[in-house]
């Protein structure tokens, strides 16, 4: 059975949609089976990052009750499973989000990690979201504004029955003037899961000629290794972990290429004494025994 949450604010353009799909790909890369929900349904970012907003059938269509939500499960990048919102205003309009906990309640079972990018504020739409998780993860800036709505948004998450369970301070820049970490949690009561630093390569995601998520075009960017460190508290396997499994993938799978040209040359026949083939003057020491540290990954 998978663990629902959503990732909520008091004030909107905090992160919460990049820290959603970088957060997602991440726990996908650590084996996890993770599924997406832009429940943003009326902007629908976080299916433009993550370059699916012309899908067909979206969570539109499955709140009007028009489609399943199965039908509107896609497998986005990165690994992960991905439901995408949509963008008419008019079918917007006439969506009911209150149907939102029974649907995703359907699918828990199918996924490790679902995670719910909800809307700013604390609106009908927001508290669907809300109602729909098990648990929340509040993203504020290290600002008081931000910090003040936030706590909003972790009062009316606990008396919709979820459970705000920690706080990624996003666009940290250790600036004078920035609430300081201890400080935040004293705030908000509530461990802190993750410090992401402002980071150009995040703010270039949207702007590249084909959007997606920093964490596939620049996996080495600062934010990403703060993200992946959520992604490692949240289960628990280290992005070395990861490192090491994708060598000993391409070691094993090295090996067994090498092992076939390493078969000895068949028997000769008496016929063809003199004629010496290609494949018996190929000379077999020449070829290396790979271990995993001779194979070097990019972090
Ligand atoms: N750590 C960061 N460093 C630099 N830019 C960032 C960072 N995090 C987010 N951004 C940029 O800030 C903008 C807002 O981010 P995002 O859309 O993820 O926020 P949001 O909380 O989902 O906003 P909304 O409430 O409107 O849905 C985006 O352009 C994004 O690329
Ligand atoms: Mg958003």
């Amino acid at each position: 059975m998978g663990t629902v949450y959503a990732l909520a604010s008091g004030k909107g353009g905090v992160g919460k949609t990049t820290i959603t799909a970088n957060l997602g790909i991440a726990l996908a890369q650590r084996g996890k089976k993770v599924l997406l929900v832009d429940a943003d349904i009326a902007m629908a970012n976080l299916s433009l990052l993550l370059g699916m907003h012309s899908s067909p059938i979206t969570l539109h269509d499955v709140l009007l009750g028009e489609s399943s939500l199965q039908d509107a499960i896609y497998d986005g990048p990165g690994g992960v499973s991905f439901v995408p919102s949509g963008l008419s205003f008019e079918s917007y309009r006439r969506v009911d989000s209150s149907r939102l906990t029974g649907l995703i309640d359907s699918v828990k079972e199918e996924f490790d990690y679902i995670l719910l990018d909800a809307p700013a504020g604390i609106e009908t739409n927001v508290m669907s979201a809300l109602s729909a998780s098990d648990n929340v993860i509040l993203v504020t800036m290290p600002i008081s504004p931000s910090i003040a709505d936030v706590l909003k948004t972790k009062i009316v998450a606990e008396r919709l029955g979820a459970k705000p369970i920690g706080i990624i301070v996003n666009f940290v820049r250790k600036e004078k003037g920035e609430i300081l970490p201890e400080d935040i949690m004293k705030m908000l009561e509530l461990p802190i899961y993750g410090l992401v630093p402002y980071d150009e390569e995040i703010r270039k995601a949207f702007m590249r000629e084909k959007i997606m998520p920093t964490i596939l075009f620049k996996p080495n960017a600062k934010a990403i290794a703060s993200i992946n460190e959520i992604a490692e508290k949240l289960t628990g396997v280290s992005s070395a972990e990861i490192k090491k499994k994708k060598k000993s993938f391409i070691t094993s799978f090295l090996n067994k290429l090498f092992s076939i040209f390493k078969r000895k040359p068949k028997q000769s026949s008496k016929d063809d004494i003199g004629e010496e083939t290609e494949e018996e003057s190929f000379d077999q020491n020449e070829l290396p025994e790979i271990s995993e540290d001779s194979i070097e990954i990019e972090k």
